[in-house]
């Protein structure tokens, strides 16, 4: 009775997520894709652009071409590029300050997760000039649509240019809430994979694992919802034939390009599909021992899918034949490519093992893991705190 229950809130609940693919945002891509904005802005009436990023991009000089274009379309703008990592409300209301003193009638966030996220809660907060971020923090609270939103990654992971959330952190500590509404689609993606060109090999390499991961756990997930599992399907296929490449040569443009198509899908893949057991624990190990969140999901994805055993065979046999691994038996294709995430993963430098995690946090890590993991996380088969328990030991003692 009680898993019956636990699969019907989970039914209820990508029902629910269903409603982003109705919302998913115009796509702008390919070499200078940034470039075309303001034109897009232009055929809108739109005057003046509120331009969310960090202070390496401005440093780095890297948005010059974007802000001539704009000047030369005769559109303003006003640069917000004091976010920082995991963005505080203090953070927020700068940019919100910014917008209104400005005039601004447009968004546009470069960078990774943070500057989307902290320009999503920007325009919540244009939306709703009366309500604190608070009073919009949980599910469905902002209701109102955000100014004209443009989300232009500048890696090829998170994905947070085709999701509905966003993640604010509390301005005394390391506690975030998430904010999710579907006014938080971007009404662009922009991908323009010349902005990728300085990312450095390990975050290359980190982003894309963190990408591969999302579109696993959305397609080893029950329920197999058909749109969502062919997204994850060309995501898969786009991330094993291109990451490598981005890594050996981050000047790839092609390879770049595919890796910020492959995020994308995955995004949506995940956003319907949700993510799985990698994730749960992951967040926990990101949280204490402050380690890149994709090399994390790296070292975790072949343990957790080995450990899910015979209820993943058939999904990722589905993968294996996919990126053209042979096997006599569902379980021997399972194995082959959990193997080729395991050879990519080492192709690309990044390390099997986590020793950080430390013998005293496990219980607790674990506990968390099966928090965040249950009921919610449509896995193929559900653990309890001691199956949690076990991946955790032999992540740190893998190597
Ligand atoms: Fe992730």
């Amino acid at each position: 009775m009680k898993q019956f229950l636990l699969r019907g809130q989970q039914l209820v609940t990508i029902a629910f997520l269903e409603g982003q693919l109705k919302r998913l945002p115009n796509l702008i891509e390919g070499e200078d894709a940034l470039l075309q904005v303001p034109s897009v802005l232009q055929d809108q009436s739109l005057k003046h652009a509120l331009v969310v990023t960090t202070a390496g991009f401005i440093r780095r000089g890297t948005l010059k071409p974007f802000f001539e274009t704009l000047t030369n379309q005769g559109i303003a703008y006003t640069i917000y590029s004091e976010v920082i990592p995991d963005p505080d409300i203090a953070c927020v209301e700068k940019g919100y300050k910014l917008y209104y003193q400005n005039g601004c009638d447009a968004i546009v966030a470069i960078g990774g997760g943070s500057a989307m996220d902290c320009a999503k809660i920007i325009g919540a907060r244009v939306a709703n000039p009366d309500k604190t971020v608070e009073d919009m923090t949980g599910n469905m609270k902002i209701r109102k649509n955000l100014p004209p939103f443009f989300a232009v990654p500048t890696t090829a992971g998170s994905g947070s240019e085709v999701t509905a959330g966003a993640v604010i952190t509390e301005p005394a500590g390391s506690r975030k809430y998430p904010i999710f509404d579907f006014v938080l689609m971007p009404t662009y993606a922009v991908l323009d994979p010349k902005l990728l060109l300085n990312l450095p090999p390990f975050m290359t390499a980190a982003s894309g694992m963190d990408a591969l991961t999302h579109a696993v756990e959305a397609y080893t997930n029950k329920f197999h919802h058909k749109a969502a599992a062919d997204y994850a399907k060309k995501a898969v296929s786009l991330i094993m034939a291109n990451l490598e490449k981005a890594v050996a040569n981050g000047q790839n443009l092609y390879a770049r390009h595919q890796m910020l198509k492959g995020s994308y899908y995955a995004g949506i893949a995940f956003n319907v599909a949700l993510v799985g057991y990698v994730h749960a624990i992951s967040h926990g190990i990101g949280g204490r021992y402050h380690l890149q969140h994709g090399q994390i999901n790296a070292s975790l994805l072949p343990l957790v899918l080995e450990a899910y055993g015979k209820a993943a065979h058939k999904s990722l046999a589905d993968l294996a034949d996919l990126v053209g691994l042979s096997g006599q038996t569902e379980a021997d294709k399972a194995q082959a490519f959990i193997q080729k995430i395991r050879d990519l993963r080492s192709a690309i430098n990044l390390p099997a093992g986590i020793p950080d995690i430390q013998e005293a946090d496990i219980a607790d890590l674990a506990a968390g893991a099966e928090k965040e993991g249950n009921p919610i996380y449509p896995t193929p088969v559900t653990w309890q705190q001691a199956d949690f328990e076990i991946i955790l030991r032999k992540v740190k003692a893998e190597h």
